[in-house]
Formats: C-alpha cells, structure tokens, sequence
C-alpha cells in the first residue's frame, strides 16, 4: 500500500494539485463573478474527505489484520501439515482458512466501499458546482453580457480544476488507506522490548568466568496465576557442573531463560560472576552462555549458516571440529553437499537427533564460558548419547554448565544435581547424597534404574 501511495498517487497529486492552481488562478483571472461558484464547490469537496477519510483509515487497518492473520494460519497449517494430515485435519483447515478469507475479503470490501463513497461524494459535489456555473454563465451569454467564446475558455477551466479536485479526493483515499495501514506498522516499530538494557552500563571482566548466582527468584509468567519459579537460591561456582532434575513443568527451562535474560523475575536478582544481569548490555550477557534450547530450533541455509550462528566468522576447520565434537561430521560428511547442504525451513531435512547434534555444535563453537544444555542429548539413541556426552564432558572442563535431564543415568556425574519441583527447589546433591536425602530424587532413581540399582544401596 505504501509502495503505491509513493510510487503512483504522490505523483498524481503533485500533478493535479498544480493543474488546480493554474486553473483557478486563469478563471479568477478572466472571470472573478463566475469563479466564485466553482471555488466554493472545492472546499465543499473537503466534508467527505474527513467524513469517510477516517472511516477508510480504520477500516483499513482491520482489513491488513485480518490478511496478515490469513497469513499466520496458512503459515501455521503448512508448517505442521504432517500433524494437519496424520489428523485428517484438511477439511477443518479448509473451513478455518475459507472464514479467514471471507473476513479478509468482506472488510477489504467495506474500506473499498468507504472509499467509493468518498470519491463519488466529491465528484458530485464539484460538478454540480461546474453545472451550476455552466447554467449561469450560459443565461450570461444570453443577456449578452458574456462572449460565447469567453464562456467557452471559462468552462476549459473549470472543467480542469474539478477534474483535479476529483482526483486529489480520490488520493485522500488512498492516503486515508495506507495511513491505516502505515498505523499498524508504526505500532510495532514503536514497541518497546520490556527487557532492555540500562543506559549505564555494568561490564563484566573478560574473560568472563562464569560464576552464577540466583537469590531468591520468583517469576510467574505474564497471564499465568501460579508461579513457576518460587523462592529459588542457587549459587553456582565458575567452572561447576550442575544438573538440573525434576518433574515436568518444575521449571527447569523456565530457569535457564531467567538466566539468558528473556524474562526479567518478579523478585529477586540474577548475577553473573557478581554482577546484577539486569544491569549488563544483553549482547555482553548472552555472549557468555551456549544455548542448546530444548527444541532444537535451526533455520533455513546450510549446516554451515547454521553452525555460524555461534560464530559468524568461524573457518571451515573450526566448524568441522566442533560437529565432531557434538558427533555431527559423520552424518554431515554423508549429506550431498557436506557443510554447504541447505536444509530447508526450521531444517526439516534432517531428523530430531540430528537437529540435536547440530545444535550443539553450534553452541560450542560459540565457545562460551557457560554451558546451558536443556535435554540436550534427548533425541539420541544410546550410542551416539554415550559419544555426545564423552564430548560434552571433556568440554564442559573450565566453564560453567548447567545441564537439564530427564535422564539421570547422563547427569549422575555432575559435580552437584539440583532437584526442581513445582518451581521451588527441593533438594540438591551430588547423586549419592541425594539418594539418602530426597524422597523425590529416590523416586525418580527408582523410576529409572530400576529397583536394585542406586536405590537399593540407600536403604
Ligand atoms: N511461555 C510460557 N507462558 C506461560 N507459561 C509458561 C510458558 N512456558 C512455560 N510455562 C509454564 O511454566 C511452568 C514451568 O515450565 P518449564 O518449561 O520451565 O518446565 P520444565 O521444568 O522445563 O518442564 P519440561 O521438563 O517438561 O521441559 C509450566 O507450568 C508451564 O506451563
Ligand atoms: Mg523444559
């Protein structure tokens, strides 16, 4: 809309707006009585341009809503087409789509219709007023106080100045159109994140050590009742390795976003190597931490565009030996193009575990001196687990990691497991430790490695 409201209508206006000027300037010129009738149709012109003006302009905003929420669903159903259609789900979507569309539809022809209204108002408005000087100054020619030919130069005129007031009504609405649409653009441009970085800033020493603390965080998230971190006191050591274990929905992830800074808590303050992370630049604190999200997310481009997103600078060789740490080469080596295969939106060519690896070893190029690994390794059959984890052992070596797992058998080494329950945390430990001592830790042992495991050396 914009580009046209540039591209075409401006250069209309500029135009015509000229035209109108010259126009009236020659009638008043030859024939100041007659002109009169003319101008005073031109500011009539003006009562429908407010009048519909702002109704095009709201209407116009609903109707780039609802096409952009066209949008959203088609890009949703597509997406998840393999979910869509292992439901059976086509003909619900279809319905749901073809609603969308009418709406779009029905509210693009409410603003068309708005806008029509507009432009035929002033159309009439100022022909009449044409008509009604044409009825004038023919009874003028009659009286014989007119020439035929004076009244024939006057009606070139006027002719000219009405059909530039029609047309400059007429990009009223266009303007009235994308000013609505424009609105809507202005609005997000003008949205302020609520996480944002002071404008004194703390810096952090480099290299940056990776001591964590968390002094009595609670956080519940924005339309929830409940909270999901309640009271929760950590501190970690640079260098520790912690494990973080509990129940689904305990708030395991929920911590590690806390510390990467998506969300600000309620109460309570997070530090880094000392630090309030509130009062860092958000580049400085999120360059410190290696990510590897729960849902391995990667995007459209090659193994390497996405593996450069730890470093954009990183060389060939470095990205080779970072997927060989997170056992990566092998099934990259066997793609079609290696490194420089694309794979496809969200990388939908590669499966979950693969996906996994990839993330990993993008988080480890990044070489962060925190490691946050949130089932990292979830994905993978036994053997390549068993791999991935000798690796990330020997990395996790000098930084600070915080490793969430359903698997205990992966995080029993860890230099102290943190056990998460309902957003408080309820105990903590090294494995054995926390076998004597935490009801909720020996169930979940039990759970897993069965009865005469661990579990029966507690007792
Ligand atoms: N974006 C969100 N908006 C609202 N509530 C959320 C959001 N993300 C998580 N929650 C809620 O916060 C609680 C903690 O979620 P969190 O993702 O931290 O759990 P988790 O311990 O990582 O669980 P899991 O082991 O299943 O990954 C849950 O009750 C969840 O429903
Ligand atoms: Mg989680």
């Amino acid at each position: 809309m914009l580009q046209s409201l540039f591209g075409s209508s401006i250069s209309m206006a500029l135009r015509n707006l000229v035209m109108l000027i010259g126009a009236v300037v020659l009638m008043l010129i030859t024939q100041p009585w007659l002109s009169a009738m003319v101008l005073i149709g031109i500011p009539t012109t003006l009562l429908p341009i407010v009048w519909y003006g702002r109704r095009v302009r709201r209407l116009s905003r609903t109707s780039q809503d609802r096409v952009a929420e066209l949008g959203r669903y088609a890009e949703e159903a597509l997406r998840g087409i393999q979910t869509l259609q292992a439901f059976s789900h086509e003909a619900q979507d279809k319905r749901h789509y073809r609603q969308r569309v009418e709406q779009a539809f029905s509210s693009a022809v409410a603003r068309t219709l708005q806008r029509a209204w507009l432009t035929g108002i002033a159309l009439l408005v100022i022909f009449s007023a044409v008509g009604l000087m044409l009825w004038q100054g023919g009874q003028a020619v009659l009286a014989g106080t007119l020439s035929p030919g004076e009244l024939s130069a006057f009606i070139f005129y006027a002719i000219l100045a009405a059909g530039a007031v029609a047309t400059l009504a007429e990009v009223a609405g266009d303007v009235q159109r994308a000013a609505g649409a424009a609105e809507r653009l202005l609005e997000l441009l003008d949205t302020q994140p609520s996480i944002q970085a002071p404008k004194a800033l703390a810096t952090l020493k480099q290299p940056a050590q990776g001591a964590l603390t968390l002094s009595n965080i609670h956080f519940t998230y924005p339309g929830r009742t409940f909270a999901a971190l309640d009271g929760i006191d950590i501190t970690i050591q640079a260098g520790e390795q912690v494990a973080v274990v509990g129940p689904s929905g305990a708030g395991k992830s929920t911590l590690l976003g806390l510390l990467l800074r998506f969300y600000d808590p309620a109460a309570g303050r997070v530090l880094l190597d000392g630090v309030d992370i509130r009062t860092l630049d958000l580049n400085q604190l999120r360059a410190t931490m290696g990510l590897v999200a729960q849902e391995p997310v990667l995007f459209s481009g090659s193994v390497a565009d996405n593996l450069r997103y730890g470093d954009p600078n990183a060389n060939l060789d470095r990205l080779r030996r970072a997927a060989q740490d997170a056992s990566a080469l092998g099934f990259i080596d066997a793609l079609p193009n290696g490194f420089d295969t694309p794979l496809g939106p969200g990388g939908v060519q590669l499966s979950g575990g693969q996906r996994q690896r990839l993330a990993i070893a993008r988080a480890l190029l990044k070489n962060p001196a925190v490691l946050l690994l949130d089932e990292a390794t979830s994905a993978l059959d036994a053997e390549s687990e068993r791999l991935v984890q000798q690796a990330l052992d020997r990395l996790m070596q000098g930084r600070t990691s915080i490793v969430i797992a359903h698997r205990l058998a992966t995080v029993v080494n860890a230099d102290r497991l943190l056990v998460l329950k309902d957003g408080q945390l309820v105990a903590s430990g090294t494995h054995s430790e926390l076998i004597q001592s935490s009801n909720l830790y020996r169930h979940l042992a039990a759970l897993q490695f069965g009865a005469e495991a661990p579990v029966a050396q507690a007792h």
